[in-house]
């Protein structure tokens, strides 16, 4: 199949990586084009010179940037993908952004005879280098059952949840699930380590308990070795916490745990902390504690 994709960062190069080994004629678009030069001297695909280039020929255009402004851009903005894509293709957006841009973005899709899912993604730069994303969707029913046997080359799960923003909505939702846990895992090794424990053993025993989470598994032999510079960025974090706190005064869920978590993730910013991993949590309890 003729696709293209839009934003070639830390999750995007890998997955556009995907669709081209599996066969699919990839035009690949990013702002910095070093990038995508980078992507089509390891994969088979065309460097495309504007998102409008890109997805004039293809069925299915994807897009993974980095917030509302940059999808805005490559859509609606100047040489925008949806102005060039042809009647019936569909625009399937990877990017977190905030559910009122889904909706938006979807009423100029359907105004051009186009489909469009907000497909928000959960997994980390791992899960996308090894193709397992978790992908939430937002849209019509036949858009999704189109783009599904495409966005399985990446995707070990990929659901429809609901209407047009209903992708995001959910990815709120995971978002709103992690930002306490990894404060909680923070502060118990953080105790831990006050307490005179091996931080290491206490864990190798409660991850096999009730206390295990993914972020556990995943996260503590770098948290423990106070190293940051990997995986989701604090600076993405607060993006999509502000989306979920946002969306939260509209609906009137009360969401002080989140709330709490967001600030605290301004003080790692404040450290200088914006591009360390979501875990650097235990870093700004470190800097606090009194003896
Ligand atoms: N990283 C994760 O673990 C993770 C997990 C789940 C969800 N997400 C979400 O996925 C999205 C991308 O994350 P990421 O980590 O891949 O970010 P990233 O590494 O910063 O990549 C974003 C890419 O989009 C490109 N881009 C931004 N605006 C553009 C525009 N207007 N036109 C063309 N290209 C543009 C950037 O180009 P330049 O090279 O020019 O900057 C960059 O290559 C974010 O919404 C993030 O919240 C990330």
């Amino acid at each position: 199949m003729k696709v293209a994709f839009l934003g070639l960062g830390v999750m995007g190069f890998p997955m556009a990586g995907h669709l081209a080994a599996a066969g699919h004629e990839v035009a690949v678009f990013n702002r910095a084009r070093a990038k995508a030069e980078r992507w089509s001297a390891q994969h088979k695909g065309r460097v495309a010179a504007t998102p409008a280039d890109a997805a004039r020929a293809a069925a299915l255009v994807f897009a993974c940037v980095g917030n509302d402004d940059d999808v805005h851009q490559i859509t609606l903005g100047a040489d925008g993908a949806l102005a060039a894509m042809a009647q019936g293709a569909i625009f399937v957006d990877h990017t977190t952004t905030s559910a009122r841009l889904a909706r938006e973005i979807d009423a100029a899709a359907r105004a051009r005879g186009l489909g469009f899912l907000d497909a928000p993604v959960s997994g980390g730069q791992s899960g996308a280098e090894k193709g397992i994303l978790t992908v939430m969707a937002g849209g019509e029913p036949a858009a999704f059952a189109a783009a599904e046997p495409v966005v399985a080359c990446y995707a070990r799960t990929f659901r429809l949840l609901g209407p047009a923003g209903a992708g995001q909505l959910t990815k709120m939702v995971n978002q709103i699930c992690i930002a306490g846990l990894i404060e909680g895992l923070a502060e118990g090794l953080h105790f831990a380590r006050a307490a005179g424990l091996d931080p290491q053993a206490v864990i190798d025993v409660i991850g096999k308990g009730a206390a295990q989470s993914w972020q556990l598994d995943n996260r503590h032999a770098t948290m423990i070795a106070g190293e940051y510079r990997h995986g989701f960025a604090v600076d993405w974090v607060r993006k999509d916490l502000g989306f979920a706190l946002d969306e939260a005064r509209r609906n009137g869920a009360h969401l002080p745990v989140t709330a709490l978590v967001d600030q605290l993730y301004g003080e790692v910013q404040a450290l200088g902390g914006g591009r360390w991993d979501t875990s650097s949590l235990l870093a700004r309890l470190e800097r606090l504690r009194t003896t």
